[in-house]
């Protein structure tokens, strides 16, 4: 039984996490924060719950649950001979992650079977839609999509994608991140893209608006905001999902959209990555108006994001935002909105 100490140590947690005054990194493996407390006035937020891979967004706005299922950095990296003319620029990610260890078991797996046990998850789980958020592959090899693709037509859920910094990146072409990202998009991850836009899509499932945004350059394009802010004005709950993670006080560039820090003076990456320096006079206006603009959104319940490989959680503005570890790993993200719990 706790100690009327331990539970108000507890209660003052609680209310400091939806108050968004705990900034800091809270993994969401293991022990796990649980949020759930009264929404802010005016806002579509009735706090939030993590156990383990299970989130719970609550909402007064929501009258039927909804569940999905997210995950980012499946790093695949089957290849054939239609990439023998690539190798130089796929050699080093092509054997990055032939082999991991399972983040729950952690016995050694690998991508593919990864892939496959998230898959059956979201089938188990009766998921309404799935999300693949970024860096599915560890390069744009034509077998690797095509297998992703096998795997994904056969399910009868639908799902949606966005990408990651490496689903687009030949490492060593020539060209700008943006540039890039706009010629393998059209090339190779058309398919995964199902005639969406690929900077910016959204989803209704059930009463939840899934937004999914392309920040895998680290940046936000004019476009891209005003896209976000028209999602923001329909006064329908969110739910925003993008590759790289938005800023957070205390975090590295990792979490690098929006970072103040961000820029040429801070890559360290871009010699082994062989890509072009990240931008010299750091983030523009358009990526910073954003972040603010995120944090600032009173039917936003939470963003969703990889890249890191690492399942972290950071509350900021009473918002959570949870990084989920990589997929590479069979880590995932299980996501529920819910009406807010009578007890
Ligand atoms: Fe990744």
């Amino acid at each position: 039984m706790k100690s009327p100490q331990s539970i108000m140590t507890r209660r003052r947690l609680l209310q400091a996490v939806t108050a968004g005054s705990i900034l800091g990194p809270v993994c969401t493996q293991g022990a796990a924060p649980d949020a759930a407390a009264p929404s802010a006035t005016g806002s579509l937020r009735a706090g939030f719950a993590i156990d383990e891979v299970r989130v719970r967004l609550y909402s007064p706005q929501v009258t039927q649950p909804v569940k999905v299922v997210m995950l980012a950095d499946t790093h695949l990296f089957r290849d054939d001979e239609r990439g023998a003319p690539f190798r130089e620029y796929s050699g080093r990610m092509a054997k990055a992650y032939n082999q991991t260890r399972h983040f729950r078991t952690l016995q050694p797996t690998q991508p593919e079977a990864c892939f496959e046990e998230t898959l059956q998850t979201a089938q188990k789980e009766h998921a309404a839609a799935l999300f693949l958020v970024g860096d599915i592959v560890s390069f744009p090899s034509e077998a690797a999509i095509e297998w992703v693709q096998s795997r994904l037509t056969p399910l009868s859920i639908p799902w949606r994608y966005t990408a990651g910094n490496h689903d687009w990146h030949y490492e060593g072409l020539p060209g700008t991140s943006a540039e890039l990202r706009k010629e393998w998009s059209e090339k190779r991850l058309r398919p995964l893209h199902q005639g969406h836009d690929p900077l910016m899509s959204v989803l209704d499932v059930g009463g939840v608006r899934v937004v999914m945004l392309d920040n895998s350059t680290y940046e936000i394009q004019p476009e891209q905001l005003a896209f976000f802010k028209a999602q923001v004005a329909t006064g329908k709950p969110l739910v925003l999902m993008v590759h790289i993670p938005l800023y957070a006080p205390g975090r590295p560039v990792g979490f690098g959209c929006g970072h103040p820090a961000w820029g040429a003076k801070v890559d360290k990456g871009f010699t082994i990555e062989r890509r072009p320096p990240w931008r010299q006079e750091g983030h523009t206006a358009v990526t910073l108006e954003f972040h603010r603009e995120v944090f600032a959104a009173p039917n936003l319940l939470g963003v969703f994001a990889g890249h890191t490989h690492k399942a972290t959680l950071d509350v900021l503005n009473g918002i959570p935002q949870v990084v989920a570890g990589a997929n590479a790993t069979g880590a995932h993200l299980v996501i529920e909105v819910l009406p807010p719990p009578t007890v």
